[in-house]
Protein backbone atom coordinates (compact mmCIF):
# COMPACT_ATOMS: atom_id res chain seq x y z
CA UNK A 1 0.00 0.00 0.00
CA UNK A 2 1.45 3.46 -0.60
CA UNK A 3 2.28 5.49 2.24
CA UNK A 4 0.76 8.62 3.46
CA UNK A 5 2.94 11.36 4.91
CA UNK A 6 1.24 12.42 8.21
CA UNK A 7 0.83 16.07 7.05
CA UNK A 8 -1.41 15.00 4.13
CA UNK A 9 -3.51 12.65 6.33
CA UNK A 10 -5.65 15.43 7.80
CA UNK A 11 -7.52 15.50 4.57
CA UNK A 12 -11.08 14.86 5.23
CA UNK A 13 -11.70 12.93 2.17
CA UNK A 14 -9.27 10.51 3.80
CA UNK A 15 -11.16 9.09 7.28
CA UNK A 16 -12.81 6.27 6.55
CA UNK A 17 -10.35 5.00 4.43
CA UNK A 18 -6.95 2.21 4.62
CA UNK A 19 -4.10 4.27 5.22
CA UNK A 20 -0.33 3.15 5.50
CA UNK A 21 2.41 5.31 7.42
CA UNK A 22 5.74 4.77 8.84
CA UNK A 23 7.24 7.24 11.24
CA UNK A 24 9.49 7.13 14.45
CA UNK A 25 7.54 6.86 17.91
CA UNK A 26 7.33 9.74 20.45
CA UNK A 27 5.30 7.96 23.04
CA UNK A 28 3.47 4.96 23.68
CA UNK A 29 0.69 4.51 26.27
CA UNK A 30 -2.28 2.63 27.78
CA UNK A 31 -3.49 -0.52 29.37
CA UNK A 32 -4.14 -3.97 28.67
CA UNK A 33 -7.50 -3.76 26.03
CA UNK A 34 -5.92 -0.74 24.48
CA UNK A 35 -2.83 1.00 23.12
CA UNK A 36 -1.91 4.54 21.80
CA UNK A 37 0.97 5.51 20.00
CA UNK A 38 2.26 8.83 18.71
CA UNK A 39 3.71 8.45 15.15
CA UNK A 40 6.04 11.12 13.46
CA UNK A 41 7.46 11.23 10.42
CA UNK A 42 9.35 14.66 10.45
CA UNK A 43 6.60 16.19 7.53
CA UNK A 44 4.71 18.11 10.15
CA UNK A 45 4.83 19.20 13.82
CA UNK A 46 1.77 17.09 14.74
CA UNK A 47 2.06 13.41 15.63
CA UNK A 48 -0.75 10.69 14.61
CA UNK A 49 -2.08 8.58 16.89
CA UNK A 50 -2.20 5.26 16.26
CA UNK A 51 -4.40 2.67 18.08
CA UNK A 52 -3.54 -0.59 18.90
CA UNK A 53 -6.71 -2.80 20.15
CA UNK A 54 -5.21 -5.65 22.26
CA UNK A 55 -7.08 -8.17 20.92
CA UNK A 56 -5.37 -7.99 17.65
CA UNK A 57 -2.02 -7.89 18.82
CA UNK A 58 0.21 -9.33 21.78
CA UNK A 59 1.96 -6.87 24.73
CA UNK A 60 5.26 -9.34 22.60
CA UNK A 61 4.28 -7.52 19.19
CA UNK A 62 4.33 -4.31 21.21
CA UNK A 63 7.33 -4.23 23.27
CA UNK A 64 9.69 -2.74 20.70
CA UNK A 65 7.60 0.26 20.58
CA UNK A 66 9.07 2.40 22.56
CA UNK A 67 10.23 6.06 21.90
CA UNK A 68 12.30 6.69 19.02
CA UNK A 69 11.39 3.74 17.30
CA UNK A 70 10.78 3.14 13.69
CA UNK A 71 7.65 1.74 12.60
CA UNK A 72 5.33 0.71 9.67
CA UNK A 73 1.65 0.77 10.22
CA UNK A 74 -1.47 -0.08 8.41
CA UNK A 75 -5.26 0.37 9.28
CA UNK A 76 -8.10 2.36 8.87
CA UNK A 77 -8.21 6.14 9.59
CA UNK A 78 -11.19 7.09 11.30
CA UNK A 79 -12.54 10.34 13.45
CA UNK A 80 -11.14 10.43 16.57
CA UNK A 81 -12.68 10.87 20.08
CA UNK A 82 -9.78 12.70 21.42
CA UNK A 83 -9.64 16.02 21.86
CA UNK A 84 -7.76 17.85 19.51
CA UNK A 85 -7.09 15.09 16.86
CA UNK A 86 -9.01 14.76 14.25
CA UNK A 87 -8.20 11.37 12.67
CA UNK A 88 -6.23 8.39 14.15
CA UNK A 89 -5.44 5.24 12.61
CA UNK A 90 -6.81 1.87 13.97
CA UNK A 91 -4.25 -0.49 13.46
CA UNK A 92 -4.37 -3.38 11.80
CA UNK A 93 -0.90 -4.43 10.58
CA UNK A 94 2.62 -3.41 12.65
CA UNK A 95 5.95 -3.76 11.19
CA UNK A 96 9.07 -2.56 13.34
CA UNK A 97 11.65 -1.27 11.27
CA UNK A 98 14.33 -0.46 14.08
CA UNK A 99 13.94 -0.15 18.00
CA UNK A 100 15.52 2.42 20.08
CA UNK A 101 17.04 0.61 23.18
CA UNK A 102 15.51 2.86 26.22
CA UNK A 103 18.29 2.46 28.24
CA UNK A 104 20.63 3.83 25.55
CA UNK A 105 18.42 6.35 23.13
CA UNK A 106 19.13 9.48 24.82
CA UNK A 107 15.86 11.28 23.70
CA UNK A 108 13.31 9.99 25.76
CA UNK A 109 9.98 12.11 26.04
CA UNK A 110 10.68 14.18 28.80
CA UNK A 111 11.85 17.52 27.83
CA UNK A 112 15.34 18.08 27.37
CA UNK A 113 17.41 21.36 27.35
CA UNK A 114 18.97 22.80 24.30
CA UNK A 115 21.98 22.80 25.92
CA UNK A 116 21.72 18.93 26.08
CA UNK A 117 20.55 18.47 22.46
CA UNK A 118 23.55 20.34 21.09
CA UNK A 119 25.50 17.70 22.20
CA UNK A 120 23.37 15.29 20.47
CA UNK A 121 22.92 17.08 17.43
CA UNK A 122 23.09 13.84 15.12
CA UNK A 123 19.59 12.53 16.63
CA UNK A 124 18.14 16.50 17.74
CA UNK A 125 16.07 16.99 14.31
CA UNK A 126 14.01 14.27 15.77
CA UNK A 127 12.83 16.49 18.48
CA UNK A 128 9.62 18.23 17.99
CA UNK A 129 11.81 21.71 18.83
CA UNK A 130 14.38 21.06 15.87
CA UNK A 131 11.74 19.08 13.50
CA UNK A 132 10.00 22.67 13.63
CA UNK A 133 13.17 24.79 13.54
CA UNK A 134 14.68 23.05 10.56
CA UNK A 135 11.26 22.81 8.59
CA UNK A 136 10.55 26.65 8.85
CA UNK A 137 14.03 26.87 7.61
CA UNK A 138 13.71 25.50 4.96
CA UNK A 139 10.25 27.43 4.46
CA UNK A 140 12.32 30.55 4.57
CA UNK A 141 15.11 29.25 1.85
CA UNK A 142 11.81 28.68 -0.52
CA UNK A 143 10.52 31.71 0.53
CA UNK A 144 13.93 33.30 -0.03
CA UNK A 145 14.38 32.24 -3.81
CA UNK A 146 10.95 33.10 -4.47
CA UNK A 147 11.02 36.54 -4.14
CA UNK A 148 14.08 36.78 -6.00
CA UNK A 149 12.86 34.70 -8.79
CA UNK A 150 9.55 36.70 -8.89
CA UNK A 151 11.25 39.89 -9.35
CA UNK A 152 13.77 38.95 -11.87
CA UNK A 153 16.99 38.34 -10.13
CA UNK A 154 19.32 35.50 -11.40
CA UNK A 155 21.12 32.95 -8.77
CA UNK A 156 24.14 32.87 -8.94
CA UNK A 157 26.66 30.31 -8.01
CA UNK A 158 30.18 32.23 -6.19
CA UNK A 159 33.37 30.54 -5.32
CA UNK A 160 33.43 29.30 -1.86
CA UNK A 161 37.45 28.70 -2.67
CA UNK A 162 39.09 32.06 -3.56
CA UNK A 163 42.32 34.42 -3.06
CA UNK A 164 40.49 37.48 -1.99
CA UNK A 165 39.66 39.01 1.02
CA UNK A 166 35.76 40.74 0.82
CA UNK A 167 35.66 42.04 4.67
CA UNK A 168 38.96 42.87 4.58
CA UNK A 169 38.73 41.33 8.18
CA UNK A 170 41.57 38.99 7.60
CA UNK A 171 39.34 36.13 9.74
CA UNK A 172 39.78 33.85 6.61
CA UNK A 173 40.20 29.63 7.03
CA UNK A 174 43.13 29.02 4.75
CA UNK A 175 43.03 26.01 2.46
CA UNK A 176 45.97 24.16 1.54
CA UNK A 177 47.03 21.01 0.05
CA UNK A 178 50.69 21.62 1.37
CA UNK A 179 52.14 19.10 4.05
CA UNK A 180 51.82 21.27 7.43
CA UNK A 181 54.43 18.74 8.93
CA UNK A 182 57.28 19.85 5.88
CA UNK A 183 56.29 23.15 4.56
CA UNK A 184 57.84 23.98 1.23
CA UNK A 185 59.91 27.15 2.07
CA UNK A 186 61.35 29.56 -0.31
CA UNK A 187 64.79 31.52 -0.85
CA UNK A 188 63.25 34.18 1.36
CA UNK A 189 62.31 31.39 4.51
CA UNK A 190 58.61 32.19 3.74
CA UNK A 191 56.05 29.20 2.51
CA UNK A 192 56.14 28.85 -0.78
CA UNK A 193 52.72 28.77 -2.16
CA UNK A 194 53.59 27.88 -5.97
CA UNK A 195 53.92 24.06 -4.87
CA UNK A 196 50.86 24.64 -3.31
CA UNK A 197 47.42 23.48 -4.83
CA UNK A 198 46.37 26.82 -6.62
CA UNK A 199 50.03 28.49 -7.03
CA UNK A 200 48.91 30.99 -4.12
CA UNK A 201 47.60 31.31 -0.92
CA UNK A 202 43.71 30.14 -0.92
CA UNK A 203 40.71 30.74 1.59
CA UNK A 204 37.00 30.10 2.40
CA UNK A 205 35.12 32.87 1.06
CA UNK A 206 33.86 35.04 3.49
CA UNK A 207 31.07 36.65 1.15
CA UNK A 208 30.63 36.01 -2.49
CA UNK A 209 30.20 39.77 -2.80
CA UNK A 210 32.60 40.45 -4.87
CA UNK A 211 32.05 37.98 -7.75
CA UNK A 212 27.97 38.97 -7.30
CA UNK A 213 29.12 42.58 -8.20
CA UNK A 214 30.42 40.83 -11.78
CA UNK A 215 27.48 39.36 -11.80
CA UNK A 216 25.01 42.08 -11.11
CA UNK A 217 26.95 44.63 -13.66
CA UNK A 218 26.14 42.19 -16.34
CA UNK A 219 22.94 40.37 -15.64
CA UNK A 220 21.71 43.62 -13.40
CA UNK A 221 20.36 41.41 -10.76
CA UNK A 222 21.91 38.47 -9.08
CA UNK A 223 21.47 36.91 -5.88
CA UNK A 224 23.65 34.45 -4.17
CA UNK A 225 22.62 32.06 -1.25
CA UNK A 226 25.66 30.41 0.00
CA UNK A 227 27.99 29.00 2.68
CA UNK A 228 30.27 31.58 4.60
CA UNK A 229 33.00 31.07 6.43
CA UNK A 230 34.39 33.12 8.98
CA UNK A 231 37.52 32.01 11.79
CA UNK A 232 36.59 34.74 14.13
CA UNK A 233 36.53 33.74 17.33
CA UNK A 234 33.48 34.90 18.52
CA UNK A 235 31.55 32.89 20.89
CA UNK A 236 28.32 34.27 21.00
CA UNK A 237 24.62 33.52 20.67
CA UNK A 238 24.29 35.44 16.90
CA UNK A 239 28.09 34.10 15.29
CA UNK A 240 28.76 30.96 13.59
CA UNK A 241 32.16 29.95 11.79
CA UNK A 242 30.20 28.72 8.74
CA UNK A 243 26.77 30.24 8.09
CA UNK A 244 24.79 30.86 5.19
CA UNK A 245 24.46 34.34 3.39
CA UNK A 246 21.98 35.31 1.16
CA UNK A 247 23.84 38.52 -1.39
CA UNK A 248 21.42 40.07 -3.88
CA UNK A 249 23.19 42.88 -5.64
CA UNK A 250 21.64 44.93 -8.25
CA UNK A 251 22.88 47.62 -10.63
CA UNK A 252 20.67 51.14 -10.35
CA UNK A 253 18.18 50.25 -7.54
CA UNK A 254 17.36 51.09 -4.01
CA UNK A 255 19.04 49.11 -1.57
CA UNK A 256 17.11 49.61 1.53
CA UNK A 257 13.68 49.65 -0.30
CA UNK A 258 14.70 46.05 -1.24
CA UNK A 259 16.03 44.50 2.11
CA UNK A 260 12.81 46.12 4.01
CA UNK A 261 10.69 44.52 1.12
CA UNK A 262 12.83 41.33 1.22
CA UNK A 263 12.73 40.65 4.94
CA UNK A 264 8.92 41.68 5.16
CA UNK A 265 7.96 38.85 2.44
CA UNK A 266 10.12 36.25 3.86
CA UNK A 267 8.32 36.72 7.19
CA UNK A 268 4.71 37.06 6.05
CA UNK A 269 6.00 33.91 3.84
CA UNK A 270 6.60 31.34 7.14
CA UNK A 271 3.81 32.71 9.27
CA UNK A 272 1.47 31.74 6.21
CA UNK A 273 3.37 28.78 5.25
CA UNK A 274 5.10 27.94 8.50
CA UNK A 275 1.90 28.11 10.81
CA UNK A 276 1.84 25.11 12.64
CA UNK A 277 5.82 25.20 13.47
CA UNK A 278 5.59 29.03 14.36
CA UNK A 279 2.90 28.37 17.17
CA UNK A 280 4.64 25.24 18.45
CA UNK A 281 7.93 27.61 19.17
CA UNK A 282 5.90 30.31 20.22
CA UNK A 283 4.08 28.10 22.86
CA UNK A 284 6.95 26.42 24.27
CA UNK A 285 9.91 29.23 24.22
CA UNK A 286 8.12 32.31 23.28
CA UNK A 287 4.55 33.54 23.82
CA UNK A 288 5.39 36.79 21.94
CA UNK A 289 6.60 35.73 18.86
CA UNK A 290 3.83 35.68 16.65
CA UNK A 291 3.26 39.30 17.54
CA UNK A 292 6.71 40.32 17.01
CA UNK A 293 6.65 38.79 13.47
CA UNK A 294 3.39 40.63 12.69
CA UNK A 295 4.98 43.80 13.99
CA UNK A 296 8.14 43.86 11.60
CA UNK A 297 5.45 42.98 8.70
CA UNK A 298 3.59 45.41 9.46
CA UNK A 299 5.65 48.49 10.29
CA UNK A 300 7.71 50.47 8.77
CA UNK A 301 11.16 50.15 9.14
CA UNK A 302 13.19 53.69 10.58
CA UNK A 303 15.84 55.04 8.80
CA UNK A 304 18.53 57.23 10.34
CA UNK A 305 22.15 57.81 9.84
CA UNK A 306 24.67 56.25 11.97
CA UNK A 307 25.77 59.75 13.53
CA UNK A 308 22.15 60.33 14.32
CA UNK A 309 22.23 56.84 15.98
CA UNK A 310 25.07 57.37 17.84
CA UNK A 311 23.63 61.15 19.13
CA UNK A 312 20.38 59.31 20.50
CA UNK A 313 22.64 56.31 21.90
CA UNK A 314 25.10 59.14 23.61
CA UNK A 315 21.77 60.97 25.25
CA UNK A 316 20.30 58.12 26.18
CA UNK A 317 21.71 58.04 29.19
CA UNK A 318 21.98 54.67 29.07
CA UNK A 319 24.60 52.20 30.63
CA UNK A 320 25.88 50.25 27.78
CA UNK A 321 28.91 47.72 28.41
CA UNK A 322 30.98 49.20 25.45
CA UNK A 323 30.89 52.49 25.48
CA UNK A 324 29.66 54.77 22.32
CA UNK A 325 30.89 57.56 20.47
CA UNK A 326 31.35 58.61 17.00
CA UNK A 327 33.52 56.13 15.05
CA UNK A 328 32.81 53.13 17.43
CA UNK A 329 32.18 50.23 15.78
CA UNK A 330 28.49 49.17 17.57
CA UNK A 331 27.72 46.43 19.61
CA UNK A 332 24.56 44.72 19.45
CA UNK A 333 23.81 46.10 22.85
CA UNK A 334 23.60 49.55 21.04
CA UNK A 335 21.63 48.77 18.04
CA UNK A 336 19.45 46.67 19.97
CA UNK A 337 18.62 49.59 22.37
CA UNK A 338 17.83 51.54 19.29
CA UNK A 339 15.13 49.00 17.81
CA UNK A 340 14.18 47.55 21.26
CA UNK A 341 14.12 50.36 23.65
CA UNK A 342 13.62 54.02 21.59
CA UNK A 343 12.00 53.04 18.63
CA UNK A 344 10.28 49.60 19.28
CA UNK A 345 10.76 48.31 15.17
CA UNK A 346 13.40 48.04 12.87
CA UNK A 347 15.92 50.17 12.20
CA UNK A 348 17.90 51.13 9.31
CA UNK A 349 21.03 52.56 10.26
CA UNK A 350 23.27 54.19 7.05
CA UNK A 351 26.09 56.32 6.40
CA UNK A 352 28.85 54.52 9.00
CA UNK A 353 32.32 55.97 9.23
CA UNK A 354 34.57 54.80 6.55
CA UNK A 355 36.91 53.55 8.79
CA UNK A 356 35.02 50.90 10.43
CA UNK A 357 33.91 49.85 7.36
CA UNK A 358 35.06 47.93 3.84
CA UNK A 359 36.85 49.03 1.27
CA UNK A 360 33.80 48.48 -1.34
CA UNK A 361 31.83 50.76 0.23
CA UNK A 362 30.50 54.06 -1.76
CA UNK A 363 32.50 57.28 -0.30
CA UNK A 364 29.92 60.68 0.67
CA UNK A 365 31.41 63.96 -0.31
CA UNK A 366 32.02 64.48 3.57
CA UNK A 367 35.06 62.22 3.00
CA UNK A 368 34.35 60.98 6.59
CA UNK A 369 31.56 58.49 5.67
CA UNK A 370 30.30 56.06 3.59
CA UNK A 371 26.79 54.90 2.02
CA UNK A 372 26.52 51.19 4.21
CA UNK A 373 23.50 50.38 5.36
CA UNK A 374 22.68 47.79 8.41
CA UNK A 375 19.31 46.64 9.01
CA UNK A 376 18.99 46.31 12.85
CA UNK A 377 16.34 43.79 14.15
CA UNK A 378 14.29 43.12 17.88
CA UNK A 379 16.56 40.57 19.82
CA UNK A 380 19.16 40.53 17.11
CA UNK A 381 20.85 43.19 16.22
CA UNK A 382 22.75 43.04 12.87
CA UNK A 383 20.50 41.39 10.55
CA UNK A 384 21.24 42.82 7.23
CA UNK A 385 24.98 44.26 6.42
CA UNK A 386 25.21 46.58 2.36
CA UNK A 387 26.12 49.22 0.91
CA UNK A 388 25.97 51.45 -2.08
CA UNK A 389 29.14 50.30 -4.08
CA UNK A 390 31.68 52.62 -4.80
CA UNK A 391 31.84 52.86 -8.69
CA UNK A 392 34.41 55.53 -9.59
CA UNK A 393 37.87 53.34 -10.73
CA UNK A 394 39.83 56.48 -8.67
CA UNK A 395 38.19 56.84 -5.38
CA UNK A 396 37.93 53.18 -5.26
CA UNK A 397 41.65 52.32 -6.06
CA UNK A 398 42.76 55.12 -4.36
CA UNK A 399 40.69 53.18 -1.16
CA UNK A 400 42.01 49.94 -2.30
CA UNK A 401 45.77 51.78 -1.91
CA UNK A 402 45.20 53.20 1.36
CA UNK A 403 44.40 50.07 3.22
CA UNK A 404 46.82 48.49 1.68
CA UNK A 405 44.76 45.66 -0.15
CA UNK A 406 47.05 44.25 -2.63
CA UNK A 407 46.01 45.87 -5.83
CA UNK A 408 47.33 42.48 -8.15
CA UNK A 409 45.01 40.50 -6.55
CA UNK A 410 41.95 42.88 -7.07
CA UNK A 411 42.73 43.83 -11.36
CA UNK A 412 39.19 41.63 -12.06
CA UNK A 413 37.22 43.06 -9.55
CA UNK A 414 38.75 46.80 -10.58
CA UNK A 415 38.04 45.92 -14.24
CA UNK A 416 34.21 46.30 -13.50
CA UNK A 417 34.95 50.25 -12.93
CA UNK A 418 36.81 50.21 -15.53
CA UNK A 419 34.46 49.33 -17.96
CA UNK A 420 30.76 50.73 -18.03
CA UNK A 421 30.63 51.18 -14.47
CA UNK A 422 27.47 51.47 -13.24
CA UNK A 423 25.87 53.10 -9.76
CA UNK A 424 24.81 49.71 -8.02
CA UNK A 425 24.22 48.07 -4.69
CA UNK A 426 23.89 45.01 -2.20
CA UNK A 427 23.71 43.44 0.96
CA UNK A 428 24.18 40.17 2.79
CA UNK A 429 21.17 38.91 5.14
CA UNK A 430 22.53 36.21 7.24
CA UNK A 431 20.18 33.44 7.01
CA UNK A 432 20.35 31.44 10.63
CA UNK A 433 19.95 35.22 11.88
CA UNK A 434 16.85 35.69 9.79
CA UNK A 435 15.87 31.84 11.29
CA UNK A 436 16.98 32.80 14.78
CA UNK A 437 14.44 35.53 14.33
CA UNK A 438 11.43 33.46 13.04
CA UNK A 439 11.54 30.70 14.92
CA UNK A 440 12.61 33.11 18.30
CA UNK A 441 15.25 30.68 19.12
CA UNK A 442 18.03 32.36 21.41
CA UNK A 443 21.45 30.78 20.24
CA UNK A 444 22.01 30.72 16.80
CA UNK A 445 23.51 27.53 17.47
CA UNK A 446 20.08 25.59 17.44
CA UNK A 447 18.76 27.37 14.09
CA UNK A 448 21.37 25.12 11.70
CA UNK A 449 21.15 21.40 12.05
CA UNK A 450 25.25 21.16 12.34
CA UNK A 451 26.63 23.92 14.21
CA UNK A 452 30.42 25.04 13.53
CA UNK A 453 31.89 27.75 16.07
CA UNK A 454 35.81 27.58 17.36
CA UNK A 455 36.62 24.61 19.01
CA UNK A 456 33.36 22.28 17.88
CA UNK A 457 33.08 20.79 14.31
CA UNK A 458 31.33 17.13 15.93
CA UNK A 459 28.81 15.47 13.45
O1 LIG B 1 27.96 42.56 7.46
P1 LIG B 1 28.63 41.46 6.70
O2 LIG B 1 29.99 41.08 7.10
O3 LIG B 1 28.55 41.91 5.18
C1 LIG B 1 29.14 41.27 4.11
O4 LIG B 1 29.71 40.22 4.14
C2 LIG B 1 28.86 41.97 2.81
N1 LIG B 1 29.83 41.44 1.81
C3 LIG B 1 27.46 41.75 2.39
C4 LIG B 1 27.09 42.43 1.11
O5 LIG B 1 27.01 43.64 1.08
N2 LIG B 1 26.91 41.68 0.04
O6 LIG B 1 27.73 40.16 6.78
C5 LIG B 1 26.40 40.19 6.33
C6 LIG B 1 25.48 39.51 7.32
C7 LIG B 1 25.43 40.16 8.69
O7 LIG B 1 24.55 41.24 8.72
C8 LIG B 1 24.96 39.00 9.55
O8 LIG B 1 23.55 38.86 9.44
C9 LIG B 1 25.59 37.80 8.89
O9 LIG B 1 25.92 38.18 7.57
N3 LIG B 1 26.81 37.37 9.58
C10 LIG B 1 26.90 36.26 10.34
N4 LIG B 1 25.99 35.34 10.68
C11 LIG B 1 26.38 34.32 11.47
N5 LIG B 1 27.64 34.18 11.92
C12 LIG B 1 28.61 35.07 11.61
N6 LIG B 1 29.86 34.90 12.06
C13 LIG B 1 28.24 36.18 10.78
N7 LIG B 1 28.92 37.24 10.28
C14 LIG B 1 28.04 37.94 9.55
MG1 LIG C 1 28.23 43.79 9.04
Amino acid sequence: MKRTKISEIWAPELIGTDVCVKGWVRTRRGNKHVQFVALNDGSTIKNLQIVFDMEKFSDEDLKPITTGASIHVEGKLVESQGKGQTAEVQAETLEIYGTADPETYPLQKKGHTLEFLREKAHLRPRTNTFGAVLRIRHTLAYAIHKFFNDRGFFYLNTPLITSSDCEGAGAMFQVTTLDLNDIPKNEEGKVDYSQDFFGKPASLTVSGQLEGELGATALGAIYTFGPTFRAENSNTPRHLSEFWMIEPEVAFNDNMELAEDFIKYCVSYALEHAADDIEFLAKMYDEDLVERLKSVVNTEFVRLTYTEGVKILEESGHKFEFPVYWGADLQSEHERFLVEEHFKRPVILTDYPKEIKAFYMKQNEDGKTVRAMDVLFPKIGEIIGGSEREESYEKLSQRIEELNIPMKDMWWYLDTRRFGTVPHSGFGLGFERLVLFVTGMTNIRDVIAFPRTPGNCEF
